[in-house]
C-alpha cells in the first residue's frame, strides 16, 4: 500500500496537522492512532454511511457512533446542541476524541463541535466525499448554518489528523464526484497548471489519476492555508475563485443548486471576466471552456436568474467592499492575480452586466 503524508505546519497556531493520503489507510492507520491515546471516542458519522464505514470505524476504534441525519439541513446550532447534550449525558470528558466521518457537512460539524466541547477537544477527520477530501476537511474552517446564511457561526479549529482514503469513495454517487471535480478544476486554475494538463490529457478517464489529483489539490490548499492560516493576509481568497458568482447562484436558487455546479459556472464566468478585462488570453479562456464542457458542466442559467438580483446576491460575498462585489481573477491557467496582496478586485458594473447577459445568457 502506498501512502503519502503531507504535514500542515501552522506556527502562528502552534498546530500541526497530519494529512495521510492512501488507498486502504483507514483500516491501517485509524486504529493505530486511537490505540496510541487513552480516553473516550465518539464517532460522528453521516447517517448514509453509518451502517457501512461507520460500523467499521466503530469496530476498529471501540468508539461510540452518533449518526448525523439530514445532511446540510442538520448542520445547525440546534443539532450541535443535541450532540453536546448527548455527549454530556454519556459523560464524555475532556479526554474525548471526536472522529468526523462523512462529507463536508460532517467534517464542518464535527470540527465545530470539537472546538467548543469542554472548551476544545481533539478530533480526527475522515472525509468520505471527494469535495471534503480536497477542500472541506482541510484548513480548519468549520461551523454551522443559520436561517440568515450558510456557515455564519463557526471557528477555525484544526484536527490532529486527516485520513484520506480514496477507497471510501467507492460508494459515492456520480453527482458527488462531479462536485469534487469542480473544486479540483478550480485548484488547477488558481495555482497548479499540472492539474489542468492532467485532466485535459484524458478527461473521460480522469478517475484513473485520482490519487495524483488528490495530492496536487491538497498541496494547493495546504500551501495557501499555511501562508494565511487565519485568513488575514488575503491569499486565502484565491480559494474563492469562481465563488463570488457561485455563492450568488446558490443563494438565488434557495440553495437548491448544488455547490459544485455553481462553482463550475462561477469558474467559467470568472475566467471570462479575467479574459474580458484583458488579463487572461483568448487561448487559455478557450481551453477552460472546452474542458468544463467535456465534463458536461452547464454554462447557461435558467431565466429565473435576473440581472439585478444576481448582482445584489454577489454583495453577500465576504470579499464585497463598499457595496461592490470583488472577484479573484487569473492571468493564466494556474495563476491567480495578487493585486497588491488583496488577491481580488472590483469589476466595472458594465463589464459585470455584459458578462451576465452575454456569457451566462440571462434574461434571454
Ligand atoms: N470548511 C470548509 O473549508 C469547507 C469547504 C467547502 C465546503 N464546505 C462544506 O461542505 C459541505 C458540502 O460537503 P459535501 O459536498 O461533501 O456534501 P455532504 O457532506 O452533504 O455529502 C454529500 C452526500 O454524499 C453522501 N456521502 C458522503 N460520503 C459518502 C460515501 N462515501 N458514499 C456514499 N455517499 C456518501 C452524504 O450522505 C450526502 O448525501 C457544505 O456544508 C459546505 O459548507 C466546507
Ligand atoms: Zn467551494
Amino acid at each position: 500500500m502506498s501512502k503519502t503524508v503531507v504535514t500542515l505546519d501552522l506556527p502562528p497556531l502552534k498546530t500541526q496537522v497530519e494529512i495521510a493520503i492512501g488507498e486502504g489507510l483507514l483500516k491501517s492507520d485509524l486504529a493505530k492512532i486511537c490505540r496510541s491515546r487513552s480516553g473516550q471516542i465518539a464517532i460522528i458519522a453521516d447517517s448514509n454511511i453509518a451502517s457501512t464505514y461507520g460500523k467499521l470505524v466503530e469496530e476498529m476504534t471501540g468508539g461510540c457512533m452518533l449518526p448525523l441525519t439530514g445532511g446540510e439541513e442538520a448542520k445547525t446550532r440546534e443539532s450541535k446542541q443535541k450532540f453536546e447534550d448527548e455527549l454530556l449525558r454519556r459523560k464524555f470528558g475532556r479526554d474525548t476524541l471526536l472522529i468526523g466521518l462523512g462529507g463536508g457537512v460532517v467534517t464542518d460539524f464535527t470540527a465545530f463541535l470539537a472546538s467548543t466541547y469542554m472548551r476544545g477537544v481533539p478530533h480526527i477527520l475522515v472525509p468520505t466525499t471527494l469535495l471534503a477530501m480536497v477542500d472541506a476537511a482541510i484548513g480548519g474552517k468549520c461551523g454551522v448554518d443559520t436561517p440568515f446564511g450558510k456557515n455564519l457561526i463557526g471557528a477555525i479549529y484544526h484536527p490532529s489528523h486527516i485520513l484520506i482514503d480514496p477507497a471510501l469513495l467507492a460508494s459515492l454517487p456520480d453527482p458527488e464526484w462531479t462536485h469534487g471535480l469542480a473544486e479540483i478544476l478550480k485548484y488547477g486554475l488558481i495555482a497548479d497548471p499540472s492539474i489542468w494538463e492532467l485532466l485535459e490529457r484524458d478527461p473521460l478517464h480522469w478517475k484513473k489519476s485520482l490519487l495524483s489529483l488528490l495530492l496536487s489539490s491538497i498541496r494547493v490548499k495546504k500551501n495557501v492555508v499555511e501562508q494565511d492560516p487565519l485568513e488575514t493576509i488575503g491569499l486565502r481568497r484565491i480559494l474563492n475563485f469562481g465563488h463570488t458568482i457561485a455563492h450568488a447562484l446558490e443563494a438565488l436558487s434557495q440553495f437548491k443548486m448544488p455547490h459544485g455546479e455553481a462553482v463550475a459556472i462561477g469558474c467559467i464566468a470568472e475566467s471570462c471576466l479575467s479574459h474580458r478585462l484583458g488579463f487572461l488570453s483568448k487561448e487559455d479562456f478557450s481551453r477552460i471552456k472546452t474542458l468544463f464542457r467535456k465534463f458536461s458542466f452547464s454554462f447557461k442559467l435558467p431565466k429565473a436568474f435576473a440581472l439585478e438580483p444576481m448582482i445584489d446576491a454577489m454583495l453577500i460575498d465576504k470579499k464585497a467592499k463598499a457595496r461592490e462585489p470583488r472577484f479573484v481573477l487569473i492571468d493564466r491557467i494556474g495563476h491567480a492575480l495578487p493585486f497588491d496582496g488583496s488577491y481580488c478586485r472590483t469589476v466595472p458594473a458594465a463589464e459585470l452586466k455584459a458578462l451576465i447577459q452575454e456569457e451566462l445568457c440571462l434574461n434571454t
